[in-house]
């Protein structure tokens, strides 16, 4: 068997989709369940490019120590020493250099000529093996790129010092057929291939990023970059899911490969990850989409019943779908709630643990049976709310069809302070919504508004999402409540307070 390496970018390349962004709190979360599945390359962040991502870097290399850990950093001297400085403390670092090879982002982007870029490129190699051996290089835009050219850097890049190449299809624009020729390329054209591993990174953009990456495989190469839910810039990146439980599945095709990744675990951390980064999961994607195991046809149901395979290519306990279990009753204690939501695979301070067994009570109070879904939704509000600037205290709205909708709020502002006002709206969300401006101040424009029940019954809890938009940036936001209005108002909360944390004034520094 030939090991797969599964490369996930979820916490740098997932984040760069628009309103994705996540505190670094939530990205060492997700490291762990990361690896915990058996990630072997956790691309956590691109120090350089803010404060927050070199904190969220610096945390992670320090705390996650059962993956490699990567930081990108773009071929420039200041990038690989600031990704080095964030990465110092992992158990095996990567620094992830990368360079654009294409004659259009040559032309229109670097200004720069193909000799000027190898030279760079080698250099830059070069310095990040000065502090680690793991190095990683990435020929930008390398499927619009001359592929005669593509080698010539990819072999400079390993006498420079690269362990693993990286051939990234940017744009989401190669053909699969294409791809594996490219690939073949790689290994019939680069004299000292050997030296390295190859790893594929592929954009979404005509929905071909898994077919490529397997493509690629068959073509020789052992890495593959993905995410979690296939999020990523613009149409998103390869999904890890997709792209192992085809190697899972298909055994039978892909006899000699394997990945190391724990497939059970699957199923949590997309729900783990749609939840942090506020990025819905369509109802009909493969793997994790709320349908992709159910089946609507009589003839399907019947088949179903009758033997699962007849309609099912996978067993949905194989990517740890059970049915939600009933956990924890109301008079549990807060050590049966400790050791469950360890089990769970959360691991929380003793502040985060203490306002999380709170919530479960209350919740316990008003609902029959608290699942593990339950307590997902209430973890994730609970660490959403942790990092406010200012944050939601109480909410009481008046409406109904002969009244004008009215809401008073009362939020607890960054100096401790309690804030109060009230608003009328042409709903009770609306309300709410004027009465927080009306305290915060920040313009914005809602531009999208969900919910959704995170379990069945009537009692369920109420999953609100919302994106607002100020000055041409996203935000998401994201609260969760047996009570929609107040979903939506902790929703509201925790978008504004994304927005007021990327002010500079509130910026954290590293
Ligand atoms: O899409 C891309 O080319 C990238 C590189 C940084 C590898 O994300
Ligand atoms: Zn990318």
């Amino acid at each position: 068997m030939e090991r797969i390496v599964i490369f996930d970018t979820t916490l740098r390349d997932g984040e760069q989709s628009p309103g994705a962004t996540l505190v670094p709190d939530e990205k060492l979360e997700i490291a762990r369940q990361l690896a915990r599945m058996g990630v072997d390359v956790i691309e956590a962040g691109f120090p350089l490019s803010s404060p927050g991502d070199f904190e969220a870097v610096s945390r992670i290399a320090k705390e996650v120590r059962n993956a490699s850990i990567c930081g990108l950093a773009h071929a420039d001297a200041a990038a690989i020493d600031q990704a080095w400085e964030a990465l110092k403390g992992a158990a095996d670092p990567r620094i992830h250099v990368f360079l654009s090879t294409s004659d259009i982002h040559l032309m229109h982007q670097l200004r720069k000529n193909k000799e000027e870029v190898m030279v760079q490129a080698v250099s830059m190699v070069k310095r990040a093996r000065r502090y680690v051996s793991n190095v990683e290089f990435s020929p930008m835009d390398a499927t619009r790129s001359d592929p005669e050219y593509v080698y010539h850097i990819v072999e400079a890049a390993i006498d420079a010092g690269a362990t693993t190449v990286n051939i990234p299809d940017t744009v989401g624009y190669v053909m699969p057929l294409e791809f594996e020729a490219l690939i073949r390329g790689v290994f019939e054209r680069v004299r000292n291939i050997h030296k390295a591993v190859v790893s594929v990174h592929c954009h979404n953009d005509l929905g071909l990023a898994v077919a490529n990456s397997l493509a690629a495989v068959r073509a020789g190469a052992r890495q593959i970059e993905c995410t979690i839910n296939g999020i990523g810039e613009r149409a998103g990146n390869c999904s890890l899911e997709e792209v192992v439980m085809a190697l899972h599945t298909r055994k039978d095709f892909f006899s000699q490969f394997a990945s190391q990744i724990d497939t059970t675990q699957i199923s949590k951390i997309s729900r783990m990850v749609s939840d942090y980064t506020g990025m819905i999961v369509q109802p009909n994607k493969a793997i994790v989409g709320a349908n992709a195991f159910r089946h609507e046809s009589g003839i399907h149901q019947d088949g179903v019943i009758k033997e699962r395979t007849t309609y099912e290519i996978m067993d949905p306990r194989s990517i740890g779908l059970v049915s939600s279990e009933l956990v924890l009753g109301k008079l549990s204690g807060r050590h049966a709630f400790r050791q469950h939501v360890a089990e769970m695979g959360y691991q929380l301070s003793e502040e985060d643990l203490g306002r999380a067994f709170l919530r479960f009570k209350e919740l316990a109070d008003k609902k029959k049976e608290v699942t593990d879904r339950d307590l997902e939704a209430v973890i994730s509000d609970e660490l959403r709310m942790s990092h406010e600037i200012y944050r939601l205290e109480q909410v009481q709205v008046s409406c109904g069809d002969h009244s004008i909708p009215t809401a008073t709020v009362q939020l607890i502002a960054p100096d401790g302070n309690i804030l109060s006002d009230a608003a009328l709206g042409t709903g009770p969300v609306d309300a709410i919504y004027k009465a927080i401006n009306r305290i915060v101040g920040v313009p914005n424009r809602l531009i999208e508004f969900s919910v959704k029940s995170v379990t069945e019954g009537i009692d369920a809890i109420g999953d609100v999402t919302i994106r607002i938009e100020s000055e041409g940036r996203v935000y998401t936001g994201r609260g969760a409540a047996t009570d929609i209005v107040v979903a939506s108002a902790k929703a509201y909360m925790n978008a504004l307070n994304k927005l007021l944390a990327a002010q500079p004034s509130y910026a954290s520094k590293p």
